[in-house]
């Protein structure tokens, strides 16, 4: 989603803004623009499309002010053109903007009606407009931000200047993460430490609610009833070193080699290898107690919960409900106090998700979430913390955070299976040894890319790809048609096996393949009877397997021949496949593989 970066420096920001620009590219935007203070007046330049077209602008016409706001947009409200890109200005105020102005339509005719021409289709010109007012009823420019803030609803992070002030910067957070950063005699707001991380380290995160009044010298910040707060200013990690992409051509295959590493790395962290045992921290409640899981998140994180349902209730035996966030709410399910609430999340700033977690928080659950951004508000707000170790995650399309969060709930499921009783020691030795191959078999699945590039062509010419998958298995047909469907724009849906011949068996014919992930485990067969279902119709399959193709039954398009494991650490192999398949056919069809059209890395509204 947006991203925004603000700089109170002391020579020409435009560059660093630029540069921090870049650093928040990962996000997903459709459109850029700066705005500086220069001798008291406002200035901007704005493009369509990529860094690149901004730089020329700025290139051409350079801004020189010492104070300014970047932003990358994400089109909410109107179209992703240049008359909607950020900052929205005017002679006296610019703004950028993350979120959605729930109540624009209302401050829009309101204002309007008061004498304010609009130029834009945004949310966000509602607020510059609002401060405008205020400042025309002759408040100053802390008063007239804090005044216009307070009539705002729904989700947002805002920085903004004003002309004839080098030296003040208003934050506000209400929703999207926003952080203050701390330089020498300068003072920079951010959408996350990875943006500001060129230039300092120590953090202050902006909390619900908070407005932060910034000069060079002084972060003062004030919660929602005007309260000045103390927030504590953290040493961030985050490397200043632009993540790059190292010898990959992009950061998708880059993360989706790193596999290996980072799988190991998350399951060193929660288990002891040469004991057999898994160490998890305290939960904070007696698993023995714990009646029902509630786990709550979005996307390919939500496909991750999926597997991990399997493994609780199959390894725990606990009753795990599972929602995607978006929903959980409206479906108000009666949550027993004391229950186990679980949020699993790459960016932990995914609203749907973090909405879910405050109801939950506010229903009286336990909160538990699989975090990889650590110092995000999910990983915050949340009691217990079980973190990924998967390092940045730059493409849009999530590939190493989902096999480590598939990590984390493995050893959640025998942790809790141990401490209810359900798996003895020896099997908890079983489990974990058959946890510590995952590193090396996967490493395996990444040698055999050229086979992915010939099935590549096949699939760039479909218009529909279905996957198919039973038990544990079907969350990595969803998880597969996700991939294909996001970065390479092809149709692609996910069923479970035995669904086929309820409906979907009606789409099959001799152009549309069928990619089925089956490990030769107890379902096998059942599944074989599937894909012959589909080869009487003349669609071509595409096994993803340990079986022979001779068990198969019947005529395959491919078959990816994957190692045989223990079961239970199937789904971290068999995620692999699915990655190389959508990556593979999304570079043949020449699309924005790390920056899919239209999507956000971190989706911060709702
Ligand atoms: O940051 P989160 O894990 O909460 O994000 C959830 C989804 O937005 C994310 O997994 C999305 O579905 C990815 N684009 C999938 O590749």
């Amino acid at each position: 989603m947006c991203g925004i970066v603000g700089i109170l420096g002391t020579d020409a920001v435009a560059g660093a803004l630029v540069d921090a620009l870049r650093r928040l590219e990962y996000r997903g935007y459709d459109s850029a623009g700066v705005a500086t203070v220069e001798n008291g007046r406002l200035d901007r330049r704005r493009a369509e499309g990529k860094l690149k077209n901004l730089e020329l602008r700025l290139s051409n016409q350079p801004l020189q002010g010492r104070t300014g706001l970047g932003h990358t947009r994400w089109a909410t409200h109107g179209k992703p053109v240049e008359r909607n890109a950020h900052p929205h200005m005017n002679d006296r105020v610019a703004v950028v903007h993350n979120g959605i102005i729930e109540n624009f339509q209302e401050l829009r005719e309101e204002l309007t009606a008061r004498g304010h021409a609009f130029q834009t289709e945004t949310d966000t010109e509602t607020v510059l407009h609002l401060i405008t007012d205020c400042l025309d009823q002759g408040l100053v420019p802390v008063a007239a931000a804090k005044t216009a803030l307070r009539r705002l609803k729904g989700a947002f992070a805002l920085a903004i200047i004003f002309a004839g002030e080098d030296n003040l910067m208003i934050g506000a957070r209400q929703g999207p993460p926003l952080a203050v950063g701390h330089g020498h005699g300068e003072m920079y707001l951010g959408s996350d430490a990875i943006a500001l991380a060129p230039f300092t380290d120590t953090i202050t995160y902006l909390e619900d609610g908070d407005c932060a009044v910034l000069t060079r010298e002084t972060a003062e910040i004030f919660a929602s009833d005007d309260r000045k707060v103390d927030r504590p200013a953290i040493k961030s990690v985050a490397s200043s070193l632009l993540v790059d992409k190292g010898n990959f051509r992009h950061f998708m295959a880059k993360e989706i080699h790193e596999q290996p590493e980072v799988i190991g790395h998350t399951l060193g962290s929660f288990v002891d290898f040469a004991a057999g045992q898994v160490h998890l921290p305290d939960l904070g409640i007696d698993p023995a107690q714990i009646r029902k899981v509630s786990i709550s998140a979005c996307g390919t994180a939500y496909f991750a919960g999926m597997v991990g349902k399997y493994w609780l209730e199959r390894y725990a035996r606990i009753p795990v409900e599972i929602d995607v966030a978006s929903e959980f709410r409206y479906r108000e399910p009666p949550l027993e106090k004391g229950g186990l609430a679980l949020f699993i999340t790459q960016s932990g700033e995914t609203a749907d998700t973090l909405a879910t977690l405050r109801h939950c928080k506010e229903q009286g659950q336990r909160i538990a979430s699989i975090v990889n951004v650590r110092t995000s508000t999910i990983a915050r707000e949340s009691h217990v913390v079980l973190p990924t170790l998967a390092g940045p995650e730059i493409g849009v399309a999530s590939t190493k955070a989902f096999t480590c969060q598939l990590a984390a709930l493995a050893c959640l499921a025998i942790a809790l299976g141990r401490a209810r009783g359900t798996i003895s020691e020896t099997e908890e030795k079983v489990l974990t040894h058959a946890l510590a191959e995952v590193p090396r078999h996967v490493s395996t699945l990444l040698h055999n890319e050229p086979h992915y590039e010939r099935l590549a062509h096949e699939l760039s010419r479909a218009r529909d790809v279905l996957y198919l998958g039973r038990g544990i298995n079907f969350p990595l047909a969803l998880e597969g048609a996700l991939k294909l469907k996001e970065i390479s724009y092809i149709h692609a849906e996910g069923y479970a096996a035995g669904e086929l011949k309820h409906g979907p068996i009606a789409l099959i014919d001799e152009q549309v393949p069928v990619i089925v992930v089956a490990p030769a485990d107890e379902l096998f067969d059942k599944t074989v009877s599937n894909m012959q279902e589909v080869a009487a119709r003349g669609g071509k399959i595409i096994l993803i397997s340990d079986a022979s193709s001779e068990r198969a039954g019947c005529a395959l398009e491919t078959h990816i021949q994957i190692p045989t494991v223990h079961s239970f650490v199937n789904p971290l192999l068999y995620a692999v496949p699915v990655q190389l398949i959508a990556y593979h056919t999304a570079v043949l069809m020449g699309t924005d593989v790390d920056q899919p059209r239209n999507l956000a890395k971190s989706v911060t509204v709702e």
